[in-house]
C-alpha cells in the first residue's frame, strides 16, 4: 500500500510562535506544511499570503502545498511559485474567475505540482475532464474558510470516484480530519491527509500524527 501523507494546515498553528511551530511539526513526521491562502472574496475569511509563504519556506525543507481559496490565482500563481510553494492548488468553481487550463499549465510550467480542488457544493463532473491533467486533486470535506469544522462524510463519494478514473494521482482530503475520518478517507481511497485542528490543537503533535495514519 502507498505511503500516507500528512499535510499539517499552518491555519490552525500558533503565529506568534510559527517558527517554534513548523520545527515542531517537522520534528513529528509531517510529510508536507499545507498553507491556507484566503482572499476575503472567493471565501468569507483572509488569512496570509506570499510573505508569510516565504518565510515558512526558510524554516523548513519539507515540500510547501499550497491552498489558494482566492480569485484570479493566475495573477498571484508567480508570487506563491517564487516564495517557493512546491504545489498549488487551485478552486475549479467559476467564482475563483480564472482559466482552469490556463492556470495549470502555468502552475506546471513553473516547475510547481498543479492541483485543482473543489467545494462540497460542487459536482465531482466539473473536474473530471482535468483528472488527468493534474498531479493532485484536493477534496474539501468542510466548506473552506475556516478551520475546526465538521467532516462531511458525503464526500467520500468523490474520492472513490476520483481514485477508480485515476490510481496515480495525490487525492488530498482538507477539513475535519481527525483519525476516524482519516480512516474513512484513506479507505476510500485518499493518500494525503490535511489536518489544522486534529494536529496543532493536540498536546503531541508526533502521537497525533502518527493516529492520522492510523498507526
Ligand atoms: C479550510 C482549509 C483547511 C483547514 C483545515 O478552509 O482549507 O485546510 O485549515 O482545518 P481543520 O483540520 O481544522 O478542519
Ligand atoms: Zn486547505
Amino acid at each position: 500500500m502507498q505511503r500516507i501523507i500528512v499535510a499539517p494546515s499552518i491555519l490552525a498553528a500558533d503565529f506568534s510562535r510559527l517558527h517554534d511551530e513548523i520545527h515542531r511539526v517537522e520534528a513529528a513526521g509531517a510529510d508536507w506544511i499545507h498553507c491556507d491562502i484566503m482572499d476575503g472574496h472567493f471565501v468569507d475569511n483572509i488569512s496570509f499570503g506570499p510573505e508569510i509563504v516565504g518565510i515558512v519556506r526558510g524554516l523548513t525543507n519539507l515540500p510547501l502545498d499550497v491552498h489558494l481559496m482566492i480569485e484570479h490565482a493566475d495573477h498571484y500563481v508567480p508570487r506563491f511559485v517564487k516564495a517557493g510553494a512546491n504545489s498549488i492548488t487551485v478552486h475549479v468553481e467559476p467564482e475563483a474567475k480564472h482559466d482552469l487550463a490556463t492556470t495549470l499549465r502555468q502552475i506546471q510550467e513553473a516547475g510547481c505540482r498543479a492541483g485543482l480542488t473543489l467545494n462540497p457544493e460542487t459536482p465531482f463532473d466539473l473536474i473530471e475532464p482535468f483528472l488527468h491533467k493534474i498531479d493532485l486533486l484536493l477534496i474539501m470535506t468542510v466548506h473552506p474558510g475556516f478551520g475546526g469544522q465538521r467532516f462531511r462524510a458525503d464526500q467520500m463519494q468523490k474520492v472513490k470516484r476520483a481514485r477508480s478514473l485515476n490510481d496515480k494521482i495525490d487525492i488530498e482530503v482538507d477539513g475535519g480530519i481527525d483519525p476516524r475520518t482519516a480512516k474513512l478517507s484513506i479507505t476510500n481511497g485518499a493518500n494525503v491527509l490535511v489536518a489544522g485542528t486534529s494536529i496543532f490543537h493536540s498536546r503531541d503533535y508526533a502521537t497525533a500524527i502518527r493516529e492520522l495514519r492510523g498507526e
